[in-house]
């Protein structure tokens, strides 16, 4: 069957009087074709009739762009469905558009070869158009709230984070998202170097813990509707509510801490009492600023050494002691 079908792929661009035997192949294959294989009514003049087994002759892990890591793939399971390849499936030219033109197996003296849809960045098609490719089958789950999201508004296409020719996708990977996602966005990926951080280097956190790519609910694409909802998941113990609640802890957990990593000891923005002082001033007992002067000699302070104003502030998330007020129990 599949030499056949190379033999008439072949047939299809010799000047007919050579081929007449082939044209009789050609028309006993694609009976065989349509009895067992896919394409759908509607299209069957544009799309090739033989689908991958086309593509395979010219395009394969050799060439120079390697394809058949797909099968390996998601997409390449043959028994799902509503994939690419299920029986119903347009197969490789689901994606990369109807291909008969394409597959001209020996161009004329000046004739180009047809354009097929690429995925990079110089297309026949605009970004919006392949997003649709992919949200024809994806729409309903995952990326249902694409439309609107930052990605979507700053023209990103499905595949500046997905790659599909490969068995597993890095991009889903959450040990892999530090370096995926900060090829484009450098600014988190340097602080997450920084002394004090997430654990995302060693895959235990992945960026999509905090931020869910294809969504518009959200600012800043975060997984729930604040920054404090998204920290509570896991820093459960720091939700209250509290006898004592401090209030910049409750109104969102960056006014002192920074997220994607920070040189100071928990993730701090700053260190006390210098963070403290943003807010707070001297009115109750001095908490104006120290030199390093004040830590020599006896007077060392505990206004400044190890965790400064927490040594006695201790409860600086809030407290439930009744008299906790002041977050010192
Ligand atoms: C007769 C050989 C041949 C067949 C059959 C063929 N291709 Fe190609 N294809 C090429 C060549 C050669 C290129 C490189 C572009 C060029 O040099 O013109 C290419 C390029 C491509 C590209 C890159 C975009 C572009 O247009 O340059 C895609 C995608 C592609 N082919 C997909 C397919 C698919 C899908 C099929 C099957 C439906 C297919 N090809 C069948 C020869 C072939
Ligand atoms: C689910 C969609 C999808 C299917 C199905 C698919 N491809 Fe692709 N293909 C892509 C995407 C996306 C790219 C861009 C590179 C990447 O992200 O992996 C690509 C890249 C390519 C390229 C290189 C394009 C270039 O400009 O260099 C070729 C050639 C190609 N595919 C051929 C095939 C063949 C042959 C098949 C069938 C065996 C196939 N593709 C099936 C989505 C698909
Ligand atoms: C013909 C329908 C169809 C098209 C078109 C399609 N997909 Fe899929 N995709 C599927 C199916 C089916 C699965 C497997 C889902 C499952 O097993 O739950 C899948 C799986 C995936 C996955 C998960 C892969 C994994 O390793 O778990 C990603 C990511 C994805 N598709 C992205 C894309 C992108 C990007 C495009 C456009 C280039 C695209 N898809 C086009 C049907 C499609
Ligand atoms: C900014 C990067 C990015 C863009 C752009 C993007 N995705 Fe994703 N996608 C991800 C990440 C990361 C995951 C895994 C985490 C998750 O499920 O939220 C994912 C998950 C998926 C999954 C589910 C895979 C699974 O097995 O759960 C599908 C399907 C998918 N994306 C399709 C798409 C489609 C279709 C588009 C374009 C409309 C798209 N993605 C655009 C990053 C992206
Ligand atoms: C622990 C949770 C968490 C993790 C992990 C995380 N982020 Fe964030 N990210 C946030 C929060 C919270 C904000 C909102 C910041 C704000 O409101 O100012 C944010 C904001 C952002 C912004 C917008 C920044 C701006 O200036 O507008 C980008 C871009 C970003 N994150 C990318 C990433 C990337 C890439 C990763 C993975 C390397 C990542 N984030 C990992 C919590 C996280
Ligand atoms: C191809 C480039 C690219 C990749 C890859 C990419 N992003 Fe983005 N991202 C952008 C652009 C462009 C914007 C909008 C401009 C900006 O805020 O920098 C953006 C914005 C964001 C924002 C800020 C949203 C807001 O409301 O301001 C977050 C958070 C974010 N991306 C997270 C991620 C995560 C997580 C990943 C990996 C799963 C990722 N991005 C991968 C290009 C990218
Ligand atoms: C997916 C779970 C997860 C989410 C969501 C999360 N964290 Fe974390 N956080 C961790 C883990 C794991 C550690 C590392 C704990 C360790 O090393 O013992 C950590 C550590 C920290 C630390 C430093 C603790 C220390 O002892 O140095 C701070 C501060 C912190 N997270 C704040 C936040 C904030 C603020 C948010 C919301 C923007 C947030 N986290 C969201 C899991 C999470
Ligand atoms: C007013 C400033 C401030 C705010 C707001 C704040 N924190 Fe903290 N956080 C601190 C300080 C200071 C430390 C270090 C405490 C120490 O040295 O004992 C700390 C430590 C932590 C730690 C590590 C040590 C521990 O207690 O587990 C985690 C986790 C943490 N904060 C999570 C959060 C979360 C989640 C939020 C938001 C709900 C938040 N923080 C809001 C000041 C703050
Ligand atoms: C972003 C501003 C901000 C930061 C930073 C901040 N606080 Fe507060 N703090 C407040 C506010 C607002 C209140 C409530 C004041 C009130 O009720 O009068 C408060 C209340 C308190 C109280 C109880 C005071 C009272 O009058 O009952 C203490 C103690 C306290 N903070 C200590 C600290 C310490 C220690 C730090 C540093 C780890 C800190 N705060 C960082 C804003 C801040
Ligand atoms: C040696 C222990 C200790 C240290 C260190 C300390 N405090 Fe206090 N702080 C207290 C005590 C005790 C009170 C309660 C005073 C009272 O009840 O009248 C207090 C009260 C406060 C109050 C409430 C003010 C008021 O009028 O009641 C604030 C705000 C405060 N501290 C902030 C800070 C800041 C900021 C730092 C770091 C620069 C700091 N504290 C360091 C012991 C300490």
């Amino acid at each position: 069957m599949k030499i056949i079908a190379a033999l008439v792929t072949a047939s299809i661009n010799k000047p007919v009087s050579t081929t007449i035997g082939l044209l009789i192949l050609f028309m006993l294959s694609a009976m065989t074709v349509v009895a067992e294989q896919l394409p759908p009514p509607s299209a069957t003049t544009e799309y090739s009739k033989e689908g991958a087994d086309t593509c395979l002759q010219c395009h394969d892990q050799d060439s120079k762009f390697p394809v058949l890591a797909i099968f390996n793939s998601p997409h390449g399971n043959k028994n799902t469905k509503h994939g690419p390849f299920s029986s119903a499936g347009l197969q490789c030219e689901t994606c990369h558009g109807a291909a008969a033109a394409h597959t001209v197996k020996r161009l004329r003296k000046g004739q180009v070869r047809a354009a097929m849809i690429s995925f990079k960045t110089k297309d026949v098609i605009s970004n919006d158009e392949k997003n649709q490719l992919c949200l024809a089958c994806h729409q309903a789950t995952t990326t249902r709230h694409w439309l609107g999201s930052v990605h979507q508004s700053n023209d990103l296409a499905c595949t500046d984070c997905h790659q599909i020719h490969i068995s597993d996708d890095p991009i889903l990977n959450k040990a892999q998202q530090l370096e995926q996602c900060g090829q484009c966005h450098t600014k988190e990926k340097v602080a997450n170097h920084s002394v004090f951080s997430h654990p995302l280097t060693s895959g235990q956190m992945g960026c999509t813990d905090c931020h869910s790519p294809h969504d518009a609910n959200n600012n800043q694409l975060l997984v729930s509707d604040s920054v404090n909802e998204t920290c509570y998941q896991c820093h459960a113990e720091k939700r209250g509510p509290f006898l004592w609640e401090h209030e910049p802890v409750t109104d969102n957990c960056l006014n002192c801490h920074r997220p994607h990593g920070s040189n100071q000891a928990a993730l701090l923005t700053q260190r006390a009492p210098y963070l403290c002082q943003n807010c707070h001033n001297s009115d109750g007992h001095p908490s104006f600023s120290y030199g390093s002067d004040d830590a020599q000699g006896q007077q060392a302070s505990a206004f400044l050494l190890g965790r400064s104003c927490a040594n006695c502030h201790a409860k600086i998330h809030g407290s439930n002691h009744p008299s906790g007020y002041k977050f010192q129990r």
